[in-house]
């Protein structure tokens, strides 16, 4: 139904209506629903038993928290799934077992064990050893929920057939703060989500019924992910009443045996608005007593609450400028609230005026976040988190890193990314992101001023918290999972997901190691199938971006609907800012100090030099800091026009061909998911040539420049 929906209001096209109808009327799919993700432990062909058949074959687990019960209950599930046996419990090793506690309990029984270095808070520590005489697989951590991290880790390399003879492998977090946002509305609805409706909220309450709630905390934990705020950062004034929290302390101890915090998104002029007082002002002292209060009972009700989420003064939101206050005054009021409890507020970073003047060639949204925080470096407090988006707009398809990153020195700092495909296809089309969140992690910001020779800060150091010796940071991902089976609406978007919360765990792993665990666990070890489908992957966000918005002009989306549908003109003449700018001469946001809107000049020194430069700034980001004529010259030796034509043709291409390449996937995967993807990749080749045709033919009568091969504007025009 989703499909239909999305294509009604447009002229009628082949492929996006035969998959419509197809979706439509397929049945519902009786075995593989998605519902298990990548942790779905089928059997094991016999060879790769085999190879496991010395496994223990006995559990001793070393406490009775709830974490850890649920890291035992995991180890046996997965075990009895893969390898179709069961293990005995036992309070300490009697035979070969698989030995879970943390490192305290663990010397009790077995002193001279020490892992090879510290293991800091998550961190965990798989280690094959004799204990008591016998040969065991220890599994163990700082904390409960370390080992629960550990059982996952385990688990994923039995799944995948790995070798873990003589296992000795420590892993710790790169970030300490590894949390999702959900963007659900308390009537059950989710801003921006595209698989079904919320899992916490129906009808302005929290379900009766938290399984789903359950379960989604088992998948982020078996990822590393230690947070999640619940709700809309266009929040709810509501979710703070006394009697909301009481409701939504159901969903904290459903999340609780999985060791995932729950946090909330908050209005600030929930004093107000809750009409408790006159004012919301952060710094009038009832205002800081009404926080302090209301954080006392939230803690009361949810002691390992995890803290806030606040959105103010963006996109009609209200905020401290309503009393002329910064955002750091409108965060420390919250922070101070949650630091006797130990709580965190991660103030976005999202702050801009969207009713921009846009026949002032000088105004620029992409320069609102670093103008209104830059200023206040140090300001905030030790428990307060600036969350940055990735880019400098909106989670368009292609942005430039977002110069706040470097920008901010004696600030705690996260980065936002998006999961959920607002921009990139709403999980409708193939775009698997994590190629792109790497580029933005291993981005070097060069702030060489600040650093010892020879170093280097990619962002992922800075929002860890590393390059400048912060108390904290973190990766936060708005993931918008849904009712739907299979979460986000789409199996194989359930690689974002999964990729998340990897790249926020691990600061190594490539994007193609990424996808490889991924397919293997979600779709087995048939290489034909990790072949396919990672290579499908991989290219999927190239070849998205080269029909909907190549060269950095933005997602060419419609701006003021869907964010979905290609509606190249949406964008201009109003106050959002998402310009592109073009008009029949060229295209492109001039955000140069020279001549532009100055933007460029919010960066380090050797990265302001290579945007600001035509010659020197890449390809992929021209039109995001220049504005050129159609015929200028790129790198690549094509002309403007002649890459927006090609760039189209070929996406278009690729995505028809994406149908054939999961063709070859017929009877080596199940036919449930075989069917989904087929059907979802139809459309998308449906949905690039909506696109293709769409964008060359509006820049073809913008410009009057007919392509070069004849594709568009052969004929003459009326
Ligand atoms: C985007 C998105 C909104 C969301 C906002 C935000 O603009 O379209 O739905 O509220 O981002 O991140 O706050």
């Amino acid at each position: 139904m989703r499909l239909i929906c999305s294509i009604s209001s447009r002229s009628v096209l082949p492929f996006a209506v035969i998959a419509a109808v197809l979706v439509a009327l397929a049945p519902l799919a009786a075995g593989e629903t998605g519902a298990e993700a990548w942790l779905r432990y089928a059997a094991l062909d016999a060879k790769t038993a085999k190879a496991y058949e010395k496994l223990p074959s006995q559990t001793a687990v070393l406490g009775d928290s709830p974490v850890l019960k649920s890291a035992q209950g995991e180890l046996e599930r997965g075990i009895s799934g893969m390898m179709g046996r069961t293990s005995g419990m036992a309070p300490s090793p009697t035979e070969n077992a698989f030995i879970l506690g943390t490192l305290t309990q663990l010397h009790a029984l077995a002193p001279g064990l020490h892992p090879p270095e510290q293991l800091i808070a998550d961190g965990y520590w798989l280690k094959s050893a004799r204990v008591r005489g016998h040969e065991c697989l220890v599994i163990t951590a700082a904390t409960d929920r370390g080992v629960l991290y550990g059982v996952f880790a385990l688990l994923s390399k039995i799944a995948r057939a790995e070798n873990i003879a003589a296992l000795d492998e420590l892993e710790q977090p790169h970030a300490p703060l590894r949390w999702v946002n959900q963007w659900d509305n308390v009537d059950g609805r989710i801003e921006r989500g595209y698989g079904g409706p919320s899992i916490f909220f129906a009808d302005d309450k929290v379900r009766d019924d938290l399984a789903r709630a359950g379960q989604y905390a088992r998948l982020l934990a078996s990822v590393g992910i230690n947070g999640c705020a619940i709700n809309n950062v266009n929040a709810d004034p509501r979710i703070l009443d006394n009697g909301f929290i009481a409701q939504v302390s159901h969903i904290a101890d459903a999340f609780r045996p999985w060791g995932v915090q729950l946090a909330l998104a908050v209005d600030l002029s929930s004093p107000k608005a809750l009409a408790d007082l006159d004012t919301f002002d952060p710094l009038d002292p009832r205002v800081a007593e009404w926080w302090r209060k209301k954080v006392d009972e939230i803690y009361r009700r949810i002691p390992d609450f995890g803290g806030f989420v606040v959105k103010a003064d963006s996109e009609g939101r209200l905020g401290p400028s309503t009393y002329g206050r910064t955002q750091a005054d409108a965060a420390n009021v919250v922070a101070r609230a949650l630091k006797p409890h130990g709580g965190f507020v991660f103030y976005r970073a999202f702050v801009y005026n969207h009713h921009l003047d846009w026949r002032d060639l000088k105004s620029d949204r992409a320069k609102a976040a670093y103008d209104n925080f830059h200023p206040l470096d140090g300001a905030f407090d030790d428990n307060a988190i600036v969350q940055i988006k990735n880019g400098p707009i909106d989670f368009q398809v292609r942005e430039p890193v977002s110069p706040l990153f470097a920008g901010l020195r004696r600030t705690n700092e996260a980065i936002e990314l998006q999961i959920t495909q607002e921009y990139t296809g709403q999980q409708r089309q193939l775009c698997f992101l994590v190629p792109m969140w790497k580029e933005v992690l291993d981005f070097d910001t060069h702030v060489e001023d600040a650093l010892p020779e020879g170093s280097h800060a990619p962002v992922k150091d800075i929002v860890a918290g590393r390059t400048f010796h912060r108390p904290t940071g973190g990766v936060v991902g708005v993931a918008n999972v849904g009712m739907d089976a299979n979460w986000l609406g789409n199996t194989l978007a359930m690689a974002n997901l999964y990729g998340f919360g990897r790249l926020a765990w691990r600061r190594d792993l490539s994007a193609e190691t990424i996808i490889d665990e991924w397919t293997r666990l979600t779709f087995g070890n048939d290489p034909l199938v990790v072949q396919t489908i990672t290579s499908l992957q991989l290219s999927s966000w190239h070849v998205y971006e080269s029909y909907t918005g190549p060269l950095g002009a933005g997602t060419l989306t419609n701006i003021v609907g869907n964010h979905y549908d290609p509606a190249p003109e949406s964008s201009e003449r109003n106050g959002w800012g998402q310009w592109h700018r073009a008009d029949h001469e060229g295209i492109g946001m001039d955000r140069t100090v020279a001549t532009g809107t100055g933007y460029a000049g919010q960066y380090p020194t050797a990265i302001q030099k290579l945007y600001e430069s035509l010659a020197a700034c890449p390809d992929e980001l021209l039109l995001f800091f220049h504005h050129v004529p159609y015929t200028y010259v790129l790198h690549s030796g094509k002309t403007v026009m002649q890459h927006i034509y090609d760039s189209h043709f070929e996406g278009a291409d690729r995505a028809r061909d994406f149908v054939v390449q999961w063709k070859t996937l017929q009877g080596h995967i199940d036919q449930e998911r075989y069917d989904e993807g087929l059907t979802l990749l139809q459309y998308q080749a449906g949905e690039a040539m909506v696109w293709r045709d769409t964008i060359c033919n509006w820049i073809y009568h913008l410009s009057g420049i007919p392509d070069q091969k004849g594709r568009i504007g052969s004929e003459p025009r009326h």
